[in-house]
């Protein structure tokens, strides 16, 4: 330390140096240097007596075949894979990704969905309202509380027929073991002459059949929305426990998304003539689909967005 640490004499002599001529400096550099040198190669020779090994300087000792440290390399967070993957399926019948608005006018995402100013969907308590001025032929600002307010939005474009997939973050004020707060929904929409259930049915069982694989099942449940008539809610049996009921699911079976028929009303207020026109529709949870994927075995949905490498690196 004395004479070769940071305060030491060799730095000292250093730093006195600046006082110099250029020639002497010259000479006295050299010296301080070999001087330097000399200390530090005594100082690994005892460092090397020391510990037991052969003497060498420390450059010597420098392993060159050692090799470095990686960068750590991440890849696509789970939500973005299954995304991907969703997309890729649906291309081959058609269906296009789009995006709309996460924040958007009451207006499109109940409004023009044959969702009444009544309707529970429009209390404070299921959706995050905007703190902001109403507009009066839109209304209130929400952050969408599903991908559905995609569907009038898509019609208006004018272009028919339309295979839509549309895939967006949305919020809703529920968080539990299958609910967060902020979620991806994927969202189908397909307007046509001569659309029936029949092409609505085949479509989810080949979505199914492509993502879960073939030993899955799913099933229809009559169920309301206000902006399908028929509508169903669509279950796949439960991967955690194969059928038997846990913590994550109902019975056996867990709910993956709601779909149905197009209901006239939202076709109208898409300048769409329901007379000519038929379509179906279904918006489904990104992660709960992912999660329900055959191996996953993910029992709680917030471990998604929790960025614990732990986690993700298992995927
Ligand atoms: N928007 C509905 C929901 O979030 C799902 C749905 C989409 C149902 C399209 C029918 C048709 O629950």
């Amino acid at each position: 330390m004395k004479y070769a640490g940071k305060k030491g004499l060799v730095a000292k002599a250093l730093e006195e140096i600046v006082n110099l001529s250029a020639e002497e400096k010259k000479a006295v550099g050299k010296k301080i240097n070999e001087a330097k040198q000399e200390i530090q190669t005594k100082i690994a020779e005892l460092q090397d007596k020391l510990s037991g090994a052969p003497s060498a300087t420390a450059l010597d000792r420098f392993v060159k075949t050692l090799p470095g440290k990686k960068p750590m390399a991440g890849h696509l967070h789970i939500i973005s894979q299954a995304i991907e993957e969703i997309v890729e399926i649906f291309k081959p019948l058609g269906f296009t990704r789009v995006r709309y608005p996460e924040i958007d006018w009451e207006y499109f995402a109940f409004e023009t969905l044959n969702i009444p100013a009544t309707h529970p969907a429009r209390d404070e308590w299921e959706t995050f309202f905007i703190d902001a001025a109403a507009d009066k032929q839109y209304g209130r600002q929400v952050i969408t509380p599903h991908t559905s307010n995609g569907q009038v939005r898509e019609m208006l474009k004018g272009e028919l027929p339309i295979r839509m997939l549309s895939i967006s973050r949305c919020g809703r004020r529920q968080e539990d073991v299958n609910h967060l707060q902020t979620f991806f929904q994927f969202e189908g929409l397909a307007v046509d002459k001569g659309i029936s259930i029949t092409h609505l049915k085949g479509t989810l069982d080949y979505f199914v059949k492509h993502f879960f694989g073939p030993g899955r099942q799913i099933r229809l449940r009559p169920y309301d929305f206000r902006f399908t008539e028929p509508s169903f809610e669509i279950d796949i049996n439960c991967d955690l426990c194969r059928g038997e009921g846990c913590k994550f699911c109902k019975g056996g079976w867990t709910e993956l998304g709601g779909a149905g028929m197009v209901h006239p009303n939202v076709l109208k207020a898409g300048k769409i003539d329901p007379n000519v026109y038929t379509g179906f529709a279904f918006g489904w949870g990104v992660e709960r689909t992912y999660m329900m994927k055959s191996g996953t075995k993910i029992d709680d949905i917030r471990y998604l967005l929790n960025n614990d490498l732990r986690f993700l690196e298992q995927f």
